[in-house]
Formats: structure tokens, C-alpha cells, sequence
């Protein structure tokens, strides 16, 4: 199967490949291309199984990511930096290192911050300085983005996050993790301000997640539908299992 374009009346693309390694591969290709065009961009990157294909597809592409600015869209609070569920490790391990971003341009939430009020009110002044061109998202439980949980606004900025119900049953019992209740994140409006925005999903489950944002309503109740209020620099990239479903 070649890759197609679902259209959409908001969206500028959304392109499906077959297998998620496919999609991944597509991912890869499309950050590289922006980090060829302006190798200091500051890029957020996220974190969780969706990103690990495509953290090595864009290791692949041998593109110069030493100047990029690097942000980190959500981490557990608290939680330690080296605790094994880690959103900065996992993205250290997986994009800074095999990338060879400077450490100078790494830019990362404090997960054991005593004050996260201060915390996100730090982060959130750096993000805005330093102006987001690309934002790397995947998609979780209740169609949340970072840890923007069902019923965020979407004029949040960096904040402090209780996660879902939904989102603890996934981390807590379906993964096994032994990680908080509750977390920081860069917020819906924080997200929707960068010059461009990817959303990459694979499978039935998270097809079943994007048909709601791309197709029911525009609503808090489902954070990634706001990004269809910038519709025209997001791009969806998702395998055929998830794009049949959001056709
Ligand atoms: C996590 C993160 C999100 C991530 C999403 C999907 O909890 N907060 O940033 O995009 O949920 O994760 P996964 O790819 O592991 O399904």
C-alpha cells in the first residue's frame, strides 16, 4: 500500500501508511526536514510507546540536530529525573543523546520542583521566549495531548495537571507504572501557539480517540480537537489500522 491523504475541511494533512513503521519513517522525515531548514528550531518533543519508532526513524535521517532547542511537553510531579518512567529520560535516551542535541539547548520540566506554580510559570515564560516551531505530539486516554486531560481549557498554559481517572488506570494498572497522580505540562493554548504541529497515532484504540477529535466536536472535552482551530499547520500521521477509522 502506497500512503494516502484522508481530507479533511480543517485539517491541512493527514496522511496514513501502512504499518507504523511507515508512519514513523513519514514522521522522521518531515521533523528532519524542518531541522535541515532551520537547524536552531526549537522543537518539543513527547514521549511514550507511539515515539519510539519514530525517535529511531529520525535518528536515521543524519540530520544536524546539535543546534535545535529542545522542550519537553509533559512530565509526572513528582518524579524523579532517573526514575524509571521518566518522560526526561525516555526522551534523553531515545532523541537528545542518538541526536546529539547540546546539552546547553535542552530545556526540561523539574518533575521534583517543591513550588510547581513557579515551575510551570518559569517553563511556560522560556517556551513563549524562545517561540515553538514544531511541536512532536501523540495521543492518550479521553484524547489528551501532553497531560492535558478532558476538560482543560484550551487557553491553558504550562501547568500543573491531575491526571484522568483513565489516564491513571493506563499508567497505574494496564502499565504497571509506579507513577503520580499528577503532572506538568505545557498547556492546549501553549501547544496550538507553535508555527507547526504533528499528531502521530497507530492502531484501533487510538483511531478510535482521533475520529473523536477530528470529527466529533470541537470541545474541552476532548483536548485534541482544539487543534483543529489551527488546523492549518497541523499534520496527522497515522498507520491503516488508526486511519480506517477516521476516515
Ligand atoms: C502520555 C503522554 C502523552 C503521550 C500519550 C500517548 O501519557 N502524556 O504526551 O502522547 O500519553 O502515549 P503512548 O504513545 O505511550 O500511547
Amino acid at each position: 500500500m502506497e500512503r494516502y491523504n484522508i481530507p479533511h475541511p480543517e485539517i491541512y494533512e493527514i496522511i496514513v501508511s501502512e504499518y507504523p513503521d511507515n508512519t514513523a519513517k513519514q514522521a522522521g522525515e518531515s521533523i528532519s526536514k524542518d531541522v535541515k531548514d532551520l537547524p536552531s528550531i526549537p522543537i518539543t518533543f513527547a514521549t511514550g510507546d507511539t515515539m519510539i519508532p519514530v525517535a529511531r526513524a529520525v535518528t536515521n535521517f543524519e540530520v544536524d540536530f546539535s543546534k535545535v532547542q529542545a522542550f519537553h511537553l509533559d512530565e509526572y510531579w513528582r518524579y524523579p529525573p532517573d526514575g524509571k518512567y521518566s518522560f526526561i529520560k525516555f526522551l534523553y535516551q531515545n532523541f537528545f543523546i542518538p541526536l546529539g542535541i547540546d546539552q546547553r539547548n535542552i530545556h526540561t520540566l523539574n518533575g521534583l520542583a517543591k513550588d510547581p506554580q513557579k515551575e510551570v510559570d518559569r517553563y511556560e515564560k522560556l517556551v513563549t521566549k524562545h517561540k515553538i516551531g514544531l511541536v512532536i505530539l501523540g495521543i492518550g486516554p479521553g484524547g489528551h495531548i501532553g497531560f492535558n486531560e478532558s476538560g482543560t481549557p484550551f487557553d491553558s498554559r504550562t501547568h500543573l495537571a491531575q491526571l484522568s481517572s483513565e489516564t491513571i488506570t493506563r499508567d497505574q494498572i494496564l502499565r504497571g507504572q509506579d507513577t503520580p497522580n499528577q503532572a506538568l505540562t505545557q498547556g492546549i493554548r501553549t501547544i496550538l501557539e507553535a508555527d507547526r504541529i504533528i499528531l502521530i497515532a497507530y492502531g484501533e484504540e487510538k483511531g478510535r480517540i482521533l475520529k473523536k477529535a477530528l470529527h466529533g466536536d470541537i470541545t474541552p472535552e476532548c483536548p485534541a480537537s482544539a487543534l483543529r482551530l489551527v488546523g492549518n499547520k497541523v499534520t496527522v500521521l497515522v498507520d491503516e489500522k488508526a486511519g480506517n477509522l477516521v476516515k
